[in-house]
């Protein structure tokens, strides 16, 4: 509303415009394209009359004219002129054929480029290739590039050459920064992202120290608390609890099973109900997460930056005579702490220019990182890409076997090179700038990759399944179980070991050998014949003898039995020896309501013998083996 409404004042305002001047300043001086003035202009113009103010830098009128000037002769002095061009091999940038009759043609890029300024300066040009595969340095000069540029035996070097310190006082980079070099890390596609910590993943290791401590510190604070209460209150309904208990109950909760536990203080199932509270969210919450994890988790490499490089001293290779190799030998280049990587073997510079076979021989085979620039390395990729789908099924994890770090192991900004003191570079670099600001050379760069991403980090369209080493947790958490029942095990066999002259009643103090319902268990068979074994060692054990001194009576039925056979022994019989009242020697009495078998002793006394079956048998089974 209001800008229609402003326009419509502005309109009615403009009625009164005068109208358009076209005719141009009558002081301007018009160039043509080739710098030559068009209109005829007073020499002793004033420059403030020509647009000039005292601000503007001491390019003059004068100074213009005479890059014009300059630009047109180097124009006439290029044209039909025969260029020597060293380049290097480094697909797809720049990268040469010889022919069947000896001449080597460049392609890739760069001779792009320089097809295009061909086509503009009309000049004709040969390649050249160092003898080595090497952009060189002031001590690897030889057979280098650098080399060529230093000895003036070519006019250019047209190449993606990283602009380095050290190599600037040998040739001359051009103005016009070509591209942004970025080298990244291709390494093996982990199996699975993050390691196989998957159900630990949910909580962070100091949630799992909490509740651990929760875990432990519950129980005894119900135990402790149901005492307190009790002893304020008096009440003698709600049975203390004992610390086993608690802690058992603490225990079965967290595993969401129930408890036999039902307190009938409100104060005490609050207590309980508090901790169940606790446990219902904790365990939503990690199963919820844990789902999460498993589906959504981010995907990440083991080397994602020279950092993790040089802390994991992980093996890697890279291109020899490159840009990554003298930044790292090169005292205060960029990457110079990863130098005694190299004194220590763990990085090897490849003298192939071959790619796949870097990759196949390096990363795939011995697991090596290979650092690599951005375009070389999207193709090299891409066409591992494809030809892997040509043979393989189905499965993206197949056609994916690398991965890619995201950071860049390095970035130097690249450009064409000129020998020191050319005035290529002059008559050349406002036509890179051209072609760089347009967007050309990225295109070019990029024209042979499809515009979707190859084989991303994340393979998102890959469901995930669980695999065995997921589970790996649950195993040891089995194993680990296992393993603390038995050892558990072995000490309550200790205990009773050491406890072996105790009566029940002294086990039961010790809290060990009590049943779930606090009533005492005697020790297995075997184990007690183990204690009679000992015996002989109880007094050094230092435990009061009265356990000893207390004679067990003689075996119920050796009492029937004159010949001193334990029929007790052979099954099932010896009730039937009890029930049936075999009574030889022995007088059957009534006393105090109570049947009794009187008998004589050797020694002329009298002595009396229960033989209620069900009471003798306990009495039996109490006092004997
Ligand atoms: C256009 O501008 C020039 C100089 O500024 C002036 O001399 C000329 O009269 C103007 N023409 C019109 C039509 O206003
Ligand atoms: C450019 O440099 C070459 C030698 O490198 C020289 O012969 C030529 O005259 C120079 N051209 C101009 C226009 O200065
Ligand atoms: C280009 O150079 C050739 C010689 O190499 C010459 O014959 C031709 O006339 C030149 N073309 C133009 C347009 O100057
Ligand atoms: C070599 O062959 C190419 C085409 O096949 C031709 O353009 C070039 O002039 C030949 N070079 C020589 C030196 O014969
Ligand atoms: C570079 O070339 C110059 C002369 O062209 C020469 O004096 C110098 O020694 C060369 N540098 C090296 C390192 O060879
Ligand atoms: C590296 O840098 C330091 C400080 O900037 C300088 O003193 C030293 O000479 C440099 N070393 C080399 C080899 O350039
Ligand atoms: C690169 O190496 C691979 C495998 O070693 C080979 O198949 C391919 O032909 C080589 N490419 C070139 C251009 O030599």
């Amino acid at each position: 509303m209001a800008t229609g409404i402003e326009l419509m004042v502005a309109a009615a305002l403009c009625l009164a415009c005068p109208p358009m001047n076209h005719t141009l300043p009558e002081e301007l001086i018009l160039l043509d394209e080739f710098g030559s003035v068009v209109t005829d202009v007073p020499l002793d113009v004033h420059a403030e009359n020509v647009g000039l103010d005292e601000e503007t830098p001491m390019e003059t009128l004068e100074v213009l004219r005479n890059k014009r000037e300059k630009l047109r002769n180097m124009k006439a002095w290029i044209n039909g002129r025969h260029l020597r061009i060293a380049t290097l091999e480094d697909y797809p940038l720049s990268y040469t054929e010889v022919l069947e009759n000896g001449t080597r043609v460049g392609h890739g890029v760069s001779f792009q480029i320089i097809e295009f300024l061909q086509e503009k300066f009309n000049f004709t040009y040969e390649v050249v290739v160092p003898q080595d595969n090497i952009l060189g340095s002031k001590v690897d000069l030889d057979r280098s590039l650098i080399e060529m540029l230093n000895n003036s035996e070519v006019d250019i070097a047209a190449a993606f050459i990283p602009s380095l310190s050290e190599q600037r006082s040998f040739v001359f980079y051009s103005t016009t920064t070509l591209d942004e070099g970025e080298w990244i890390m291709v390494m093996r596609r982990p199996r699975e992202s993050a390691g196989g910590s998957g159900l630990l993943a949910p909580f962070e290791f100091y949630v799992w120290i909490l509740i651990f401590v929760s875990l432990l510190a519950v129980g005894p604070i119900i135990y402790m608390l149901i005492i307190v209460r009790n002893r304020l209150t008096g009440d003698t309904k709600q049975q203390p609890y004992s610390l086993g208990h608690c802690a058992w109950f603490v225990y079965g909760a967290l595993m969401k099973q129930g408890s036999t536990l039902s307190p009938i203080a409100d104060s005490t199932r609050l207590l309980f109900a508090t901790w169940w509270i606790f446990i219902t969210i904790l365990t939503s919450f990690y199963t919820a997460n844990l789902t999460a994890f498993l589906t959504l988790s981010k995907f990440t490499l083991p080397y994602n930056t020279v950092n993790d490089i040089l802390t994991k001293n992980k093996h890697f290779v890279s291109m020899r005579g490159g840009a990554v190799e003298y930044a790292i030998r090169t005292t205060n280049e960029s990457l110079y702490m990863l130098n005694r990587m190299i004194l220590n073997n763990y990085a090897v510079f490849t003298e192939t220019s071959n790619d796949t076979y870097n990759l196949q021989n390096y990363v795939e085979r011995n697991g090596y990182v290979f650092v690599r620039d951005r375009p070389a390395i999207n193709i090299m990729l891409y066409r591992d890409y494809l030809y892997r789908k040509s043979v393989s099924f189905n499965d993206e994890k197949v056609h994916c076997p690398f991965a890619m770090a995201k950071e860049p192991f390095l970035k130097k900004k690249r450009t064409f090179a000129y020998p020191i003191g050319s005035n290529l570079s002059e008559l050349f670099d406002p036509e890179l700038l051209n072609l760089v600001e347009s967007g050309i050379i990225k295109h070019l760069s990029a024209r042979e990759l499809p515009s979707a991403e190859i084989c991303p980090q994340d393979l998102g369209s890959t469901e995930r399944q669980l695999r065995n080493g997921d589970l790996m947790m649950t195993y040891y958490i089995m194993l680990a179980g296992f393993v603390t029942s038995l050892v558990v095990f072995t000490t309550e066999l200790l205990f009773r070991y050491i406890n072996a002259r105790h009566e029940a009643n002294k086990w039961a103090r010790h809290g060990i050998g009590r049943s779930p319902n606090g009533q005492s268990v005697k020790p297995s068979r075997w184990l007690r014949g183990l204690r009679r074994l000992h015996s002989g060692d109880k007094q050094l054990l230092g435990s009061s003898t009265h356990a000893q001194n207390v004679t067990p009576p003689p075996p119920y039925q050796s009492i029937f039995n004159h010949g001193g056979e334990h029929h007790w022994h052979q099954g099932g019989k010896g009730h039937g020896l009890v029930l049936g009242g075999n009574q030889n020697g022995g007088v059957r009495r009534m006393i105090n309501g109570r049947d009794y078998i009187v008998f004589r002793n050797a020694n002329g006394q009298s002595q009396l013998v229960p033989v209620r079956s069900p009471s003798a048998a306990l009495f039996q089974y109490t006092y004997t083996e």
